[in-house]
């Protein structure tokens, strides 16, 4: 089948902090599977990065990492697209159009705004409330079908679907209905350190995350600092014992075994026993991942390259997007020059 006529998949992440576990389960690890299945589009979206105060040249060596640990954990630049979402500039100018079609009200309920707001009180900028319109427009800008996102997006997706109906109701039909792609395992891995609270690449903690680049021994030791409960007992019960049930879900995921032939596994033993076959099987699985890593990075014109290509092909697709978008709410079309 050629690419066109597949169902187009699109994603993104933000490069902020260290690209962890919890987004390679949540989602990269669902990229990968879909390349085969779908037109995907995955991006880094700069853009949305902005609304934390960055240091520019740390989001600029940042920005490169994160494409090469796209390619790193298996995203396959000759098949999927990855954009640098700054490239294509159809997104900023989509996103002003979908913000005059979203409510305030829409916006203050939006569970990450208020997240954010209280982690960064002394900048809580516009951006950082439009930031779903932007996210919106990332995805309706190339009519994707599927949105493979861990569980804390799908508030963002609902906020997209409800845009794009709009739009499709007010202008006639316009715009694909995303559906968000959620896993089954790994939809929320939680903090190392607070397992009540996400894991998350920005939190200044270091030991609440696996970031896909630590290296065995360091990954050793924050399994073993990872806070569990005072029982003995390793079974999995997320309500009462987040700790364990966070770890339990981080193998499964990665191993392949269910939770329940892991508690059978794990019956009797002690926790430690639990945190060091999970920072084993989280090393098998880094191990691939960090190779492939370094030897991407060695060549910054191939990464380059890929990026070239990237938004030369979303641009066109973007365009077109964008074109259709402004002649049905009746902007005039530029003359040509
Ligand atoms: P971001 O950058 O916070 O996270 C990137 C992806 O990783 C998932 N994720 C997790 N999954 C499981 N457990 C966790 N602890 C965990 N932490 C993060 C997220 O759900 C996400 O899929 N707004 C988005 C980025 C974005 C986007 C888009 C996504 C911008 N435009 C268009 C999809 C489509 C965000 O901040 O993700």
């Amino acid at each position: 089948m050629s690419k066109s006529s597949l169902p187009v998949v699109l994603s993104g992440i933000q490069p902020s902090g260290h690209l962890c576990i919890g987004n390679y389960l949540g989602a990269i690890k669902n990229w990968v599977a879909m390349q085969e299945t779908h037109d995907c589009i995955f991006l880094v979206v700069d853009l949305h990065a902005l609304t934390v105060q960055q240091v520019p040249a740390e989001l600029r060596r940042r920005c490169l990492s994160f494409v090469a640990q796209y390619v790193a954990c298996g995203i396959d630049p000759e098949r999927s697209t990855i954009v640098m979402q700054s490239h294509v500039p159809q997104h900023a100018e989509l996103a002003w159009v979908l913000s005059t079609l979203t409510y305030m009200g829409e916006l203050n309920r939006m569970t990450q705004f208020k997240d954010k707001s209280q982690r960064h009180a002394s900048n809580i900028n516009a951006g950082l409330f439009t930031y779903p319109i932007l996210m919106a427009a990332d995805i309706l800008l190339y009519q994707a079908n599927a949105v493979p996102v861990g569980a804390d997006q799908k508030q963002h997706l609902e906020l997209a679907r409800d845009i794009a109906g709009r739009f499709n109701q007010r202008y006639s039909e316009t715009f694909t209905m995303p559906e968000p792609f959620i896993p089954g395992t790994g939809a929320r891995i939680m903090s190392l350190q607070d397992p009540s609270s996400k894991m998350s690449k920005s939190d200044e903690n270091l030991n609440s995350l696996i970031a896909l680049l630590d290296k065995p021994d360091v990954v050793r030791a924050k399994l073993r600092r990872a806070v569990t409960d005072s029982e003995k007992e390793i079974r999995f019960d997320p309500e009462k014992k987040p700790g364990v049930a966070n770890l339990l879900t981080i193998h499964s995921a990665l191993s392949g075994e269910s939770i329940p032939a892991l508690e059978a596994h794990f019956a009797g033993r002690l926790y430690s026993a639990l945190k060091e076959e999970t920072a084993e099987v989280i090393i098998e699985a880094l191990r691939p991942i960090q190779t492939r890593y370094d030897a991407v990075m060695a060549d910054k014109k191939v990464l380059e390259g890929i990026l070239a290509q990237g938004a030369e092909s979303a641009y066109r697709r973007a365009r077109r997007t964008l074109s259709k978008v402004y002649r049905k709410i009746g902007l005039v079309p530029p003359a040509a020059r």
